[in-house]
């Protein structure tokens, strides 16, 4: 039975402050769990409560932290923590509204998650083995960023995300292995461009380029450099993330000082799609542009991955409208864009019973919690993203991960190629 719900304010990997909510059950078991924030966000996502004005830019968490104090603690005194969807469903009342304006996202999140810490301690098991039990094998399929740009690199490229995937690789420990090398050689082929010029959010190299196709090139030239075989070994997964440049079917592609339509972004992207080993698109039109998902996954939705992000903001909702719209083939799942955990699940529970595949995902502002390469593994769900492959926030959960593969030992199953969802009916 949890016996205090404790919130503080902590720091992200941007250096803002951010919610940490501290469960402790009677008898003196804790869970802890710090929410993250996106930059690029869905206009659909939970509200991520800040308290505006001068201090700390405005970012400041004091409204959302009273919530936590004054609101979510009492409700949730007594409460037992083992029944998950029990507590979220009385965050979800007690919030009353559709996007958590009331108390805030990132206090829902952070003490829904806080409270699977507390249970899966008391249960004396890691959260993943706790989450999905005997049945909880499968590694995810690393999904990792070479370059960041869009409103993460102060729109220095108009794409926001250049990640490699290794479907050839074996393992999750040897995916990473493959990731680093072609990171390395990208940093080298950068340095002898002379564009070497830092990181952006996520930890990718901040993108020095004169137009989105040179970054695709170096990408793909880094693959070679580093010794595998493009598309086959190690493949491009690009993360448009659309809406941060287009809106109402009118895209503005600084960048290439082009402004294209919706049906001329599906082209641009064709383009690529031929010249470069891709294997995966998120968000290849913004969140408003229906049709745009609709005709960019009908003409290359069956050997590309067509994920939504900002578009399904993980709402079972509209997970089941894109399955039968056929708008996506993968939803990204990211806890805090609904608020709990349980409407994260529900919104996984929704894209597996219509055939779509998952990623869990991390945030562009992230710190050291670890809890969703925990998600991925005890959920099932095969694809896993969390910015490059640098800094400590994101290291945090890919060295995690290698824990977890270790634990399983000879019973872990690398989800691998497979694990990217194309096709179409
Ligand atoms: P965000 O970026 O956390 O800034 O939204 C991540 C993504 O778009 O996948
Ligand atoms: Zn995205």
């Amino acid at each position: 039975r949890i016996a205090s719900v404790h919130g503080r304010r902590v720091w992200d990997s941007r250096g803002r402050p951010t919610v940490e909510v501290e469960v402790t059950l009677q008898g003196g078991v804790t869970g802890r769990a710090i929410a993250p924030a996106g930059a690029s966000t869905g206009s659909g996502e939970a509200l991520d409560l800040r308290d505006g004005g001068k201090r700390l830019g405005g970012h400041d968490v004091g409204r959302a932290l009273g919530n936590v104090e004054r609101l979510i603690a009492p409700a949730l005194l007594g409460r037992d923590a083992f029944d998950q969807n029990g507590a979220d469903r009385l965050l979800i009342d007690l919030d009353g509204t559709p996007g958590k304006t009331r108390l805030g996202g990132n206090a829902t999140i952070a003490t829904s998650m806080a409270v699977a810490h507390a249970a899966a301690a008391a249960a004396g098991l890691p959260l993943w083995r706790h989450l999905g039990g005997e049945g909880a094998v499968t590694m995810p399929l690393p999904e990792i960023q070479i370059f960041g740009g869009g409103k993460h690199a102060a729109g220095r490229l108009d794409i926001q995300d250049f990640l490699v995937v290794c479907p050839g690789a074996g393992s999750f420990a040897q995916a990473l292995e493959w990731t680093a090398e072609v990171y390395m050689a990208a940093g080298r082929l950068m340095e002898e461009a002379g564009r070497l010029k830092g990181v952006a959010d996520e930890g990718g190299f901040w993108p020095e380029f004169d137009d989105n196709e040179q970054a695709l090139a170096m990408l793909t030239r880094a693959i070679e450099r580093a010794g595998y075989r493009p598309g086959e070994e190690v493949a491009i997964a690009l993360d448009v993330a659309a809406s941060s440049f287009g809106a109402k079917g009118h895209y503005r592609l600084g960048r290439e000082g082009r402004e294209l339509d919706s049906a001329g972004m599906v082209e641009l992207l064709g383009g690529w799609l031929a010249r470069y080993p891709i294997v995966s698109v998120e968000d290849p039109v913004a969140e408003d542009d229906e049709a745009g998902f609709i005709a960019f996954r009908q003409r290359f939705g069956k050997n590309v991955q067509v994920v939504g992000d900002d578009f399904l903001v993980t709402d079972a909702g509209r997970v089941a409208r894109a399955a039968a719209t056929g708008s996506c083939s993968t939803v990204l799942l990211k806890p805090n864009q609904c608020g709990t955990l349980s409407e994260t699940k529900a919104a996984w529970e929704a894209a597996k019973a219509h055939g779509m595949g998952g990623i869990v995902s991390a945030r562009s502002g992230e710190s050291e919690d670890v809890t969703i390469i925990h998600l991925a593994v005890g959920w099932g769900v095969a694809q896993f993203k969390v910015g490059s492959f640098t800094r400590s926030e994101r290291m945090a959960k890919w060295n995690e991960g290698l824990r977890i593969e270790e634990a399983l030992g000879g019973r872990a199953r690398f989800a691998g190629r497979a694990a990217l969802t194309t096709g179409l009916e």
